[in-house]
């Protein structure tokens, strides 16, 4: 079973990512983790560079993107679904869909296209969006943004409006969860998705 978890930064993603590992790991399961951009050595060097560099242009953004994805998904994903891990990742595709796909303007099936190739058309069989709104997001991440959550409240909107479009578009796969619920709750919410899904 491959897993990820999407939204907004702060909208709670890494917290539970982590729960689910542990319960899936709790019941038995061997579960991979991963995080975007990142997760494999090309991917974290990639991340300095698409968080902490310099300004670059919308396409180069999502290909970097798609180069970290390629790689993780080559090195680290694909091989642990193949041998029979649980994937539960945070961020994958649907990032590049609402970021670069609709908040930069590139198309949301045009930067699909590029991901679809680069990542050999794996798709997670359940992708979870984590909804807040721009300012719970910005109230979470708090003071030391990087260079992507330095754009201003109207980019965040958008985005949230780009996941919303993905979660219209992939029905059967993207799940759309109020992110402002506890934390506990929303990980009950998720387990019970899980069962009905699979
Ligand atoms: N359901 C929730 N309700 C309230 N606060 C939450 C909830 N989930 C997480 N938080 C808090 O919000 C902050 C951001 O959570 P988390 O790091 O899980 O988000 P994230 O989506 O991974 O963010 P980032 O994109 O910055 O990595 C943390 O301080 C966390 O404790
Ligand atoms: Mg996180």
């Amino acid at each position: 079973m491959f897993v990820t978890f999407e939204g907004l930064d702060g909208s709670g993603k890494t917290t539970q990512a982590e729960l689910l590992a542990e319960a899936l790991r709790g019941e038995g399961h061997s579960v991979i983790a991963t995080r975007e951009p990142g997760g494999t050595p090309l991917g974290e060097e990639v991340r300095r560079l698409l968080l902490e560099g310099m300004e670059m242009s919308a396409w180069a953004e999502a290909a970097l993107f798609a180069a970290a994805r390629a790689e993780l998904v080559e090195r680290v994903i694909a091989r642990a679904l193949e041998a029979g891990h649980d994937v539960v990742s945070d961020r994958y595709v649907d990032s590049s869909l609402a970021y670069q796909g609709h908040a930069r303007d590139l198309g949301i099936d045009e930067v699909y296209e590029l991901n679809r190739v680069a990542t050999r058309g794996l798709l997670p069989d359940v992708t979870f969006v984590l909804e807040v709104d721009p300012d719970t997001s910005a109230a979470r991440v708090g003071k030391s943004p990087d260079r992507i959550e330095r754009e201003g409240r109207d980019f965040r909107q958008r985005v949230l409006d780009g996941y919303r479009i993905v979660a219209r578009k992939y029905p059967n796969r993207v799940l759309l969860l109020d992110g402002t619920r506890p934390a506990a709750e929303l990980h009950e919410e998720i387990r019970g998705r899980l069962r009905e899904h699979l």
